[in-house]
């Protein structure tokens, strides 16, 4: 009875707290089941440590080192730390986090900035560890990861650099230019530098104050606001996402008729990395969702601004409004399903998918028409998520592929090999051509480069995007319409290991600077879709 009074008056219940080593200073916070995440951002305002599938333990957003060792820090408990060393990428040395974030900066391997600081903890990591490693153990290692913006290479690159003997001093670039360029590229703000490296990207709960209220918004509906993230986790029940064993469904038929070439695809998640997010005081103006990058039109209509608003008038005080992976994979929207049937001329007809809650496909039509005007557009009502027009150049990158696919269907000529050509109405252009061991081949103009590094890291991008779309990805579907895949993995986005090489060529010009890389993504994909044989359904390869 003494013995439980005196750890009652050292550890009062309610009261407990847990110590730890964090970046080398001995902390204490309260023990109150928490994920060592959730510690490090709520109680310890560690920011760089990033969720972006939480419970999931699948995007390797929030990886930190415990004793030296890479952790996944959203399925590590707080508890499990108890006593060790936690580091995280603001407590590197500075010499190992300079290299590291020049090597990123110099090879554009960094673009919205979500998914970096963990790679960059995961791959520092390596060298701390084993003195280094060669490209094949890097890619290996960005396993654990998703980076959905910059299709791998640049990171590879990267980390080639960074772990070189002897490193070249950082080459000058403008971050003015680099972000005019990325800007053109990407459908939002977007800047790059060393704090974009470093998790500074400005994602809106970064900038949450600290005594806001939570809300872990479950779809549009709004749960009620709460003290701290520990209880709105606990309020909400949030389970790990799951994969499932369903089969993915192509939910839009393609009409009788005498075609050349037909396509039929599936739902395709947009997979930004970090989740809809916003906060807003009183009165005020919120957060944007958007941060740094457009999350490839993603989030454009994301209702989590307008929720923290009316939440933060209702309640008086600043409401923090989250999404989990699992909500943006239930209700966000997604690119739309499509069949196409199309004649050798060009003339035909593509019907979209389009669910009840989806948003005016007027913008997807009139850029449809603009790549193959003699195309007939039907919408579908199907059941399933949400689908939007602003995803990566939906309906018109489906054309625009058609379109460039066409010469070779009408010579009956498939496989790699084939120069494949896109032009972006207004933008820019692109060839591209896979070879015969895989490796991709590119050409773009668009304009003015204005900064090369960032031109490049959002064609690789393209690529691996295309290349994704056609070969791997796709979410699958209940009878009833629901999302059965909800966890990062299960969205089938090709891995660093499964991306192969690309050659970048680009043509640069004194025009004004365009957007280059929806081109090359429309490009990759038509010349992925002609090496492997013109497939009537996609994804072609899962
Ligand atoms: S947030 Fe931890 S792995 Fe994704
Ligand atoms: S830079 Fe990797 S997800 Fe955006």
């Amino acid at each position: 009875m003494w013995l439980r009074l005196l750890l009652q008056l050292i550890d009062p219940p309610g009261g407990r707290s847990v110590s730890f080593a964090l970046n080398g200073t001995e902390v204490s916070v309260p023990d109150d089941g928490s994920s060592l995440l959730d510690t490090l951002r709520e109680h310890l305002n560690c920011r760089s440590v990033k969720d972006g599938c939480s419970p999931q333990g699948q995007c390797g957003c929030c990886t930190v080192w415990v004793d030296d060792a890479p952790r996944v820090s959203c399925v590590t408990a707080t508890r499990r730390v108890v006593g060790r060393r936690v580091t995280t990428l603001e407590g590197l040395t500075d010499e190992l986090r300079r290299r590291w974030t020049d090597a990123f900066v110099q090879t554009g391997a960094s673009q919205c900035g979500f998914c970096t600081p963990g790679i960059v903890m995961r791959l520092a990591s390596l060298e701390h560890r084993r003195g280094g490693a060669d490209d094949a153990a890097v890619r290996t290692a960005l396993a654990a990861h998703l980076c959905r913006c910059t299709g791998w290479q640049s990171i590879v690159e990267a980390a080639r650099l960074a772990l070189s003997p002897a490193p070249p001093p950082p080459a000058g670039r403008a971050p003015v230019l680099a972000a005019w360029r990325a800007q053109v590229e990407g459908p939002a703000f977007q800047s790059s530098g060393a704090e974009i490296v470093q998790g500074g990207g400005g994602f809106a709960d970064d900038t949450a104050p600290h005594d806001a209220l939570v809300v872990l918004a479950p779809g549009e509906g709004a749960a009620e606001p709460v003290a701290t993230l520990a209880e709105a986790r606990r309020r909400a029940g949030s389970v790990p996402g799951r994969n499932s064993t369903v089969a993915l469904s192509h939910p839009v038929a393609v009409p009788e008729g005498d075609w050349a070439l037909t396509l039929r695809t599936t739902w395709v998640e947009p997979a930004y990395l970090e989740p809809d997010a916003s906060w807003c005081a009183p009165g005020g103006v919120p957060a944007t969702p958007l941060a740094n990058g457009g999350a490839f039109g993603g989030k454009r209509r994301s209702p989590v601004a307008s929720l923290a608003r009316r939440l933060a008038d209702d309640q008086g005080r600043p409401v923090r409004v989250l999404w989990s992976r699992e909500t943006v994979v239930r209700y966000g929207p997604k690119r739309p399903p499509v069949a196409i049937g199309v004649r050798a001329d060009g003339s035909g007809v593509m019907r979209v998918a389009r669910p009840s809650g989806s948003a005016d496909l007027t913008p997807l039509r009139r850029a449809v028409a603009a790549q193959l005007p003699d195309l007939s557009l039907e919408e579908v009502v199907v059941a399933g998520p949400p689908v939007a027009p602003e995803i990566r150049g939906a309906g018109w990158a489906e054309a625009a592929v058609v379109r460039a696919v066409l010469p070779w269907c009408r010579a009956g000529v498939t496989g790699p090999g084939h120069r494949v050509e896109v032009r972006r109405p207004g933008a820019g252009r692109a060839v591209v051509a896979l070879d015969a061991a895989g490796e991709v081949h590119v050409e773009v103009w668009a304009g003015e480069v204005l900064d090369e590094v960032t031109l490049r890291s959002y064609c690789l991008g393209a690529v691996h995007q295309g290349l994704s779309w056609v070969r791997r990805e796709g979410i699958a579907l209940d009878e009833s319409g629901a999302v059965q895949d909800l966890t990062i993995r299960s969205f089938g986005i090709l891995s660093a290991r499964d991306t192969p090489e690309v050659h970048i060529t680009i043509h640069a010009s004194d025009g004004w600077p365009v957007n280059g890389s929806d081109a090359v993504f429309a490009a990759a994909a038509a010349a992925a879709w002609l090496a492997d044989g013109l497939a009537p359904e996609w994804p072609t390869r899962r």
